[in-house]
C-alpha cells in the first residue's frame, strides 16, 4: 500500500492501513512541509514503522505498491490537477481507492473526455479505480439503491440525513456552509446551484441504479438561525446568524420528483431547525439517516453512527481501507458501488 493525504480523513486512513494485517505501507506521500521526512508511523501517533513521508510524486508513483489511497484534498486544487496525479498513478500499475472530489463516488457521473482519461490509465497500467464516501458515497446514494432490490416497481425515493457538526473543527467547511453569517434574503428555497455539483454523483447512481433517466435536478437551501451564541473551533456563531443548513435536491423522473434528498448540517448540535429528521432526544449518535422507498414492500432504513465526535470521517476511512482487496481484485476499469461489493474483511 501506498498513501497519500493526511487530513482529517486521511490520517485515519492511515491508522488502519497500519492496523490491519493483510496490508503492508510501502510508502506515503504529503503536502504539507512539515511532514516530509518524519515516518508515517510516527505522523499517525504511534510508534515508527520505517517508511518515511516524502513530497517526491515520481518517486511514490515509481514504488512497488499494489494500491494507493488517495485522500489528498481536492479543496482549493483544479480538479485536472488531481485527476492527472491519478491517471499518472493508475497508468503506473496503481489500482486506487479514493474519497477525494466527492463526484469520484459515481465515475461516470463525469464529463466524457475526464471519464475516458480515467479509464485509459487503468486500461494502461492494467489497474483499477474505486471512489467512494459515507455521504456521499454509501449512506444516501449505494445503500438506497440495494435496499431497493428488495421491492418490486419503487416509485418515489427520499433520504434525510442530519449531520452534527458542533464538535467539526473544520474552518473551511464553516465558511462554505455560511455559519455565522447574517443571512441578507430569503431564509428559505434558496437556490443551491452552488452544491448541485457536489451532489451531481449521489444523483446519477441512484438514477441509474434505478433505471431512471433524470429529466432535471432543482436544488434548494434552507436556513435556520442560531437562538443563542455558539463557540466552536472552527469559527463564532451570534444569535441570529446561521447555526442550521438545510440542502435539498430533487431529481425528477418523467414529470415526477422521484428522488428526494436532503442533507442538513447544525452547529450548534441541537439546534431546533424543525427540519427531518430532528435530533432524537437520548441519542449519543451525531449523523442520521433516513431512507424511505415507495414500493412494493415499502422500505425505511434508519443508519445511526456513533461513536467518537466525527463518526462519518471513521466511516469513510473504514469504507475506503475495505475497499482495498476488492479493488485490488477487481478487472482492471473504472468501478462504483453500482459493480464492486465491498465487505470488512
Ligand atoms: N464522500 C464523503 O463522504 C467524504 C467524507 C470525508 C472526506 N471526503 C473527501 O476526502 C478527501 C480527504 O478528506 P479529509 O477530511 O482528509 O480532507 P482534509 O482534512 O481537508 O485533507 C487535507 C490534506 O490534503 C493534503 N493536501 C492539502 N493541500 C494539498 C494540495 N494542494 N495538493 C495535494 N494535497 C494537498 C494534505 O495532506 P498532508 O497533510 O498529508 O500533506 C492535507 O492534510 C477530501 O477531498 C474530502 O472532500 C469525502
Amino acid at each position: 500500500m501506498a498513501h497519500f493525504g493526511t487530513g482529517h480523513t486521511g490520517m485515519v486512513v492511515l491508522r488502519q492501513l497500519l492496523q490491519r494485517d493483510d496490508l503492508e505501507l510501502v510508502g506515503h506521500l504529503v503536502h504539507s512541509p512539515d511532514k516530509v521526512g518524519k515516518d508515517s508511523g510516527v505522523l499517525a501517533g504511534g510508534d515508527p514503522v520505517g517508511v518515511t513521508a516524502t513530497d517526491d510524486f515520481g518517486a511514490f508513483c515509481a514504488l512497488d505498491a499494489d494500491c494507493v489511497t488517495y485522500l489528498a484534498t481536492d479543496f482549493g486544487r483544479p480538479i485536472d490537477e488531481v485527476i492527472d496525479q491519478m491517471c499518472l498513478l493508475l497508468a503506473a500499475g496503481k489500482n486506487i481507492v479514493t474519497t477525494t472530489f466527492v463526484r469520484l463516488v459515481y465515475a461516470p457521473s463525469l464529463d466524457p473526455e475526464t471519464l475516458e482519461k480515467l479509464q485509459s490509465a487503468c486500461t494502461t497500467g492494467q489497474s483499477s479505480f474505486f471512489g467512494t464516501g459515507v455521504s456521499p458515497g454509501f449512506t444516501v446514494d449505494a445503500l438506497p439503491t440495494y435496499c431497493a432490490s428488495l421491492c418490486a416497481a419503487p416509485g418515489q425515493v427520499r433520504v434525510a440525513e442530519r449531520i452534527l457538526q458542533g464538535t467539526y473543527e473544520d474552518p473551511l467547511s464553516f465558511a462554505a456552509l455560511g455559519f455565522g453569517r447574517v443571512p441578507d434574503g430569503d431564509l428559505t428555497n434558496i437556490p443551491a446551484d452552488h452544491w448541485a455539483p457536489h451532489f451531481a454523483g449521489t444523483m446519477a447512481m441512484l438514477a441509474d441504479g434505478f433505471g431512471w433517466q433524470l429529466d432535471e435536478v432543482l436544488g434548494y437551501q434552507d436556513l435556520a438561525l442560531a437562538d443563542r451564541d455558539y463557540e466552536s473551533a472552527a469559527g463564532s456563531i451570534r444569535q441570529g446568524t446561521v447555526g442550521s443548513v438545510r440542502l435539498r435536491f430533487e431529481g425528477w423522473v418523467d414529470g415526477e420528483p422521484r428522488l428526494l434528498l436532503s442533507w442538513i448540517y447544525t452547529m450548534p448540535d441541537d439546534l431546533r431547525d424543525g427540519w427531518a429528521p430532528p435530533l432524537p432526544r437520548e441519542s449519543a449518535a451525531r449523523r442520521f439517516t433516513h431512507i424511505t422507498i415507495d414500493a412494493d414492500p415499502e422500505i425505511a432504513v434508519t443508519v445511526e453512527l456513533t461513536g467518537g465526535e466525527l463518526p462519518g470521517v471513521t466511516a469513510t476511512a473504514s469504507r475506503a481501507v475495505n475497499a482495498i482487496p476488492a479493488v485490488c481484485r477487481a478487472a482492471p476499469t473504472v468501478h462504483t458501488a453500482l459493480d464492486l461489493v465491498i465487505t470488512p474483511a
